[in-house]
């Protein structure tokens, strides 16, 4: 069942291209018309929605953070991400021009489930973002749009985190067709970029040599940073977060703009650093500041090992190791660059002989408070 892999979360990494492919599946046509007919809520009230809260615990939070960068720049809806359990508890303001969606693996984790009905009392409208059929926030939930990447069973989220982003992206898509947000055109031209991420990320998994080789090597590591910047940031939480589960390291995420407002004093000699660079064509520039932030911890002794888009040379010369990910437009970076810091985390926790399947204390759903 587990595929000839060692372990359920290494099938479950290697099972991501069809995870994205299958989610992908039968929800646009030809001409680049979004068909989200699950989503049953009418078009009319998704027209009028002036505010869309995501709500998530762990992985899923930070799907919802890569969804809040697309759907702002898609949609310009304004688009908050906050934890459920935070988000209950503070009388936020909901109305029913307000969208929430709820973004969970499993349905039934109950900081979600408890945010969901707490909106809904509020009047919201509610979509879940799930992958398991029937399960409890789905069906509180007025509409559901399930991700399919197949049962997930190792307790740390790999492919359905995949499978979240390619559908948060959908639900963008699918809003910037409603409100004419995007041209025709350019809603084809991005769901034709996501019809080539699966072969993508299947090229990251046939050259994994490098990055498992690193991971061994680094066995002994007793802190790692992770910096991203837009939506690379979530994409360093979510490293941080792998390693933490699996491999019980002290590992962070930044912003990498953050860096100078306190992060850098924990650089010293071989402190290392992985730094999720932004695509060299993203609008704003990220690219060049990110490489600096690179340079920066260097210059402090850091070991810097960087992800960074195929044919990015600058890169080069201040990184002790570079890993290149098949180029895609720069929304859709992250369905890319988690990719090796999964694979690292996966093979470091290997190497230390711990099991990636069952990482102490954890639950893979988790239905209390
Ligand atoms: O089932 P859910 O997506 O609601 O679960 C949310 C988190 O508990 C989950 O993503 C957790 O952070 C995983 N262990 C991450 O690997």
């Amino acid at each position: 069942e587990k595929g000839g892999f060692a372990s359920f979360m290494e099938k479950e990494i290697h099972d991501q291209p069809a995870a994205v492919a299958d989610t992908l599946l039968g929800r646009s046509d030809v001409d680049g018309n979004l068909i989200l007919d699950e989503l049953r809520i009418d078009e009319d009230e998704l027209r009028n929605i002036r505010k869309i809260i995501v709500l998530a615990c762990g992985t899923s939070s930070y799907a919802g953070m890569v969804a809040k960068y697309a759907i702002e720049r898609w949609c310009r809806i304004p688009v908050e991400v906050e934890l459920s359990h935070e988000f209950r508890y503070r009388d936020p303001i909901i109305d029913a021009n307000t969208l929430i969606v709820s973004i969970s693996q499993s349905g039934e984790t109950m900081d979600t489930l408890m945010a969901v009905r707490y909106a809904k009392e509020q009047g919201a409208r509610t979509v879940s973002i799930c992958n398991t059929n029937g399960s409890t926030i789905p069906r509180e939930s007025d509409a559901v749009l399930y991700t399919h990447a197949g049962p997930e069973i190792a307790v740390a989220s790999t492919k359905a985190f995949l499978a979240q982003i390619t559908a948060a992206y959908l639900l963008g898509l699918y809003l910037a067709q409603l409100t004419k947000k995007l041209y025709r055109e350019e809603i084809k031209d991005i769901l034709s970029d996501l019809a080539d991420i699966p072969a993508k990320v299947q090229q990251i998994l046939d050259n994994a040599d490098s990055i498992k080789e690193l991971a061994r090597s680094m066995a002994e590591a007793s802190s790692v940073l992770f910096l991203g910047r837009n939506v690379g940031y979530p994409v360093a939480l979510e490293g941080a977060l792998k390693l933490k589960e699996l491999a019980y390291i002290h590992a962070e995420g930044f912003a990498a703009g953050e860096l100078k407002h306190g992060p850098i004093a924990l650089i010293d000699e071989g402190q290392p650093v992985f730094v999720v660079v932004p695509s060299p064509m993203d609008r704003h520039s990220l690219h060049a500041k990110v490489v600096s932030n690179i340079q920066e911890v260097r210059a402090r002794g850091a070991k810097t090992i960087v992800v960074a888009e195929a044919g990015d040379e600058t890169v080069r010369d201040y990184a002790e190791q570079v890993f290149y990910v098949p180029e895609t437009q720069p929304m859709l970076m992250p369905l890319l660059t988690t990719v090796p810091l999964q694979i690292f985390a996966c093979e470091l926790a290997t190497a230390k002989g711990y099991d990636v399947d069952q990482p102490r204390n954890l639950a893979k759903s988790v239905t209390v408070e």
